[in-house]
């Protein structure tokens, strides 16, 4: 469902600019490969002009050749009465085998966000299996707790979303994730001084952040998907741009070397900053535009060939 929406993003331009072409190689397992050749199909019928290349395969090492981002997002969700503990039994698998799998063959500078979860674990699974990968490249995805911060605190203030910034996610993305309204601001104000009300702060905030995935899959019976999509947009853009003079955004980061004593070698989300954008040449998905491949096989479809 995440990837249904995401996908259509990131081919739109969207995500990555409207001069990058893009090729997208799914991974998928023999149960899902009929419903991706689906995927596929409409994306192709969207007739997007920067999508060069979808393929479509079950096996990592041939799906990961030469990625320069991977956005693991396949994995068990929870269901009603879940926490996201529960399912590190059942995915942490998948993020050691794809760890692996990026390590043999994905580009050395392939930036990879950890979306499955529960998605810090499965990063610092993913990492440790990638050690010829620098672990500064992982992220688990805490973006859309912050975007369910940022559109709480605004709510309350009555402004819009965009006059919200500074706004931190620390630790987990679970339910004993802290959001920081201390250092965060409302049009460059700190919000304590803007939003007076301390025991809606303190309380009802907290909590409402901390808890948001599991109300929303109570009402939906299924996780998030389009606002967990348009996060992981989020995610990417914020990588790709330099992060605006004297904000910051969230991301689950290897914390080695972090300035704020938190432990050593766990993924812990904390404040971060993109200081340089990344190259056209580096992002570049290196394709002509009429690519001939040759690896079309069975378990492979290739569009716009
Ligand atoms: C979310 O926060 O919506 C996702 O992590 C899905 C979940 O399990 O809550």
């Amino acid at each position: 469902m995440i990837s249904n929406h995401l996908l259509f993003k990131l081919a739109s331009g969207e995500v990555f600019g409207p001069d990058q072409p893009i090729a997208l190689k799914l991974l998928g397992s023999e149960r899902s490969f009929e419903a991706l050749e689906g995927v596929a199909m409409e994306l192709e019928d969207s007739l997007f002009p920067l999508l060069r290349e979808v393929s479509i395969g079950i096996d990592a090492y041939e799906v990961f050749q030469d990625a320069d981002w991977a956005l693991l997002i396949g994995a068990k969700p929870r269901g009603p009465g879940m926490e996201r503990a529960d399912l590190l039994d059942i995915n942490g698998q998948i993020f050691a085998e794809q760890g692996k799998a990026l390590n043999a063959v994905a580009s050395r500078n392939v930036k990879v966000i950890v979306v499955g979860n529960p998605c810090n674990t499965n990063a610092l699974i993913c990492l440790k299996n990638a050690p010829d990968i620098p672990a500064k490249n992982f992220h688990a995805l805490t973006r859309l707790d912050e975007n369910r911060a940022k559109c709480q605190l605004a709510l309350k203030a009555g402004v819009f979303y965009d006059k919200v910034s500074n706004v931190t996610i620390w630790g987990n993305h679970s339910t004993t994730q802290v959001p920081d309204f201390l250092n965060a601001k409302i049009n460059g104000i700190p919000v304590k001084e803007v939003i007076k009300d301390t025991k809606w702060l303190e309380e009802e905030f907290t909590e409402m952040v901390q808890k948001r995935g599991g109300v929303l899959i109570k009402k939906w019976g299924r996780s998030s998907a389009a606002s967990t999509a348009v996060s992981v947009v989020d995610a990417i853009r914020s990588l790709v741009t330099p992060t605006p003079e004297g904000d910051w955004i969230s991301s689950g980061v290897y914390t080695a070397g972090n300035p704020y004593g938190i432990a050593e070698d766990i993924v812990f989300s904390m404040p971060c900053r993109s200081k340089v954008s990344v190259s056209k040449e580096s992002l570049s998905c290196n394709i002509p535009l009429l690519k001939l491949s040759s690896k079309i096989s069975s378990n492979f479809l290739l569009l716009h060939s």
